[in-house]
This record gives C-alpha cells, structure tokens and sequence, in this order.
C-alpha cells in the first residue's frame, strides 16, 4: 500500500532504519473489520499485541473498536493513553497481580485464561461478570508458534475441564457472561469457522452468557502466493450459526472478535539501506546486507516467515540478482530469506549497490513490537506515520546509547 514515492520521501526525512506506517491502510483495515457479518451485535477488540503504539490505539478507537490487551501491562498502557476501562478486555497467560487496581471500577473486562485465574479473580473480586477462554482442542496458526490451540497449547481452560467452572463461578457468586476462543495467528480460515461453530456449543451451555468473542487470526497475505481471509466469506457462514442458535434456543448471542494482525501487519514496513555486499564464491550465495536486523523485526528469525522486500536503487535499473539478505545483528540466524524449512532462500531482488534502499514490507504487525530489542545494543529505530497529504509524523523516536545506560546501575563495585 505504500509506494516508493513514499519510502523515498520519509528515507530524505529520517537515516535509516525507521518503521513507516500507513494511517489510511490502518483506518481502511479498522473499517473491514467493524464490517464483520454479525446478527446481534459486534464489538471488535483491537488486539494492541501487533503494535501498541499509541497512534494505532487512536485510530482503532475512532474507527470505533475496543482493545484485547495481552497483559496487564497493556491494560495498563491503555488506560494510560486514555482509553477507557470499559473499552479492554485483557485475555493474559499471566495472572495480573502487579495490576489488580485496574479492575477496581469494574470497568475493565477479565477473561480468564486458566481455572486457577478465574479462583484467583473470584478471590478478588465476588460477584462479578468474567469471561472464560476455552482451548476448543483444535489449533490453527501460520506455524508450531503462532498454533494456540489444541492438545500442544496451554492457552485457555481445556475443553475437557469447562464443567468445573461452575463449581468456581457459584463459590465466587462470578456470572460468566462470555466465552472466548482463540486458534492461532494466521489461521487457517476453514478451521476458523469450525471453531467458531463449536464454540457456539459452549457458549449455549452457560445461561448468564450474553457474548461469544471468537478471538483473531484472521490471515493476510504479505507475500503475492498468500491468501488474506475473506472476512465477508467467513463472517455469513459464522453469522448464519447465530442465528440457528437464535432459532433453537431463543438465545441472541452478541458477537467479538478480535483481530491484530489483520488492522496492522500490512500498513507497516521497515526502511533499511544496503550496507554491505558479500558472497561465498561460485557454489555459495550472494548476501545482501541490510542496516537493520532481528533486534528491529524478529518474526523472519523467529518462524522463518517471509516478508515482501523491495531494493529502491540510487539509479534506475531492471537488472536483478538472487540474494540472500541478512540482518545487521552478529547471529547466524539474522536472515530475512529462509524457506519454511529454515534453509536460505534466495530472493531475486533488484540488483543492488552499497546504500540502495531496501524495504522489508508488511512489517506493521509483530514486528516493532516483538523485535529483539538492543541486541547488539543497536538501537531501536524510528517509527514514522505518513497520512494521505504525505505528512510524516514521528510516533516514536530512535534512541541513544545513553538511554540504554539510563536505567543501568553505575558499576561502583568492581
Ligand atoms: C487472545 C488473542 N486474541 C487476538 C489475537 C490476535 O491475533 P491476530 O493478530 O492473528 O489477529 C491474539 C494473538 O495472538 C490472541 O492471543
């Protein structure tokens, strides 16, 4: 969605590396997803986990969605910015000790992850409206990584065990008033629908639940040979299961989904230069070297996971070479170009010099916020938004080695 007109005009702005976001590509995301089908109502839940800087919670939250916080400290991070409580849900592995205060007002949603979650929230807070998140015992995600889901997860209570939540909820006096489901990240769509079917049969099971959020994982397609959800397609099959519930049980469940990936991952990308060219002679590979690495965007490291890259030369050509890119960082694992084997993969790219501009796309999601933060002690990058007038406004700034000193204690002992 961004274009090279772009990439050039924020790289004469600001050195490379930086992350340039895309304001219209986030408000255009936000407004598919509040198009969800849905027959009783929706809410949808940005998940803050794909990139929590503050101006994507501002555009999400005019374009009308809540938030699904990952953590406490995301709860937290919110309210900080000024969102309201009534707007989060957090949905966290851990438990939220260091943070219960935001439940105070009651205002801020809690679903509990774990039986022991919810005794713990019940301890706290009698009598309140909690939801439950249930592993349905099926899994999905682009990979083992983002699979959460299944025998293998231990995300949610087991499907096995939700007939103990009673029990916990009539010892607490807590009303369980939603159920939530999440599969993975990058799920597949046919498995998503299952999901969402089968999550309707728990939901009915509780009489005090009003809503079923059936969490995110809706897939994009970074790369051309990948597929992006059909969130229309998928929405009337899930919708139509509402009503049939509706039908059979008079029971009108309000729907939430929650997606991340889907508002962010394709309206970011991170601007990076070439800063050297090497190659392991005629039976090896020629490397591309970028200024940029995993402490900046870890997924490649991480899961293999590919990311559409774009070399903008200094001088025009239609020459092109296959490289294999590399990370700045001094790991044998910082390759931006590994196959779903984990084996180099070169790309053909347009051929390259020293100081061309390389440009890894679809890059708005789990990548700032899940990079590898000063590994190396490279600093974290810039990160730009550029709006429709081609305004470039800085979100966040690089920083220096002295802030990374900062909160360092002076070593007077040694
Ligand atoms: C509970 C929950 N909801 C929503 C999401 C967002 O998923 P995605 O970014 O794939 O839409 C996640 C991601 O891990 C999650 O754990």
């Amino acid at each position: 969605m961004l274009t090279e007109e772009q990439y050039r005009l924020a790289a004469s702005h600001f050195e490379t590396p930086f992350y340039l976001y895309d304001r219209s590509a986030i408000e255009q995301a936000c407004k598919d997803v509040m198009n969800f089908p849905n027959a009783f109502g929706l809410t949808v839940r940005y998940a803050l986990k794909a990139n929590p800087l503050t101006a994507f919670l501002k555009i999400a939250e005019n374009a009308g969605l809540h938030f699904d916080a990952s953590s406490e400290y995301e709860a937290y991070r919110c309210l900080q910015v000024g969102i309201p409580g009534e707007k989060i849900q957090l949905t966290a592995q851990q438990f939220p000790k260091k943070h219960l205060n935001i439940f105070e007002d009651g205002k801020v949603r809690f679903n509990a992850c774990s039986l022991h979650q919810l005794e713990q929230f019940g301890k706290h807070f009698p009598g309140r409206e909690v939801s439950i998140r249930i592993n349905p015992g099926v899994g999905s995600g682009g990979n083992r990584q983002t699979n959460v889901g299944g025998p293998s997860s231990s995300f949610g209570i087991w499907h096995e065990q939700v007939d103990q939540v009673p029990a916990i909820a009539e010892k607490y006096d807590l009303k369980i008033t939603r159920i939530h489901t999440h599969i993975g990240s990058g799920t597949d769509p046919e498995v998503w629908k299952q999901v969402a079917c089968m999550s309707l049969d728990f939901a009915v099971k509780f009489d005090s639940v009003d809503t079923l959020n059936l969490g995110g994982g809706f897939k994009v397609g970074r790369m051309s040979d990948e597929k992006t959800t059909d969130l229309q397609e998928i929405g009337e099959v899930v919708k139509a299961e509402f009503i049939r519930i509706q039908k059979e049980t008079g029971r009108e469940l309000k729907l939430e989904i929650e997606p991340g990936t889907y508002i962010a991952a394709v309206a970011g990308a991170l601007v990076s230069e070439v800063d050297d060219l090497v190659d392991t002679g005629i039976d090896g590979f020629s490397f591309l070297k970028v200024n940029t690495g995993m402490d900046a965007i870890s997924r490649p490291a991480l899961y293999a996971s590919r990311h559409p890259m774009v070399v903008l030369p200094k001088d025009a050509t239609y020459e092109t070479k296959d490289y294999v890119v590399t990370g700045h960082c001094c790991e044998s694992g910082d390759i931006f170009t590994l196959d779903e084997d984990d084996v180099l993969a070169p790309r053909t790219l347009t051929q390259a010099s020293i100081g061309d501009l390389v440009v890894i796309e679809g890059a708005g999601a789990y990548c700032s916020s899940m990079n590898l933060r000063n590994y190396n002690s490279f600093p974290a990058c810039n990160e730009v938004l550029i709006d429709d007038e081609n305004r470039l406004h800085l979100l966040r700034e690089t920083e220096t080695v002295e802030d990374m000193l900062a909160r360092e204690n002076i070593v007077d002992f040694i």
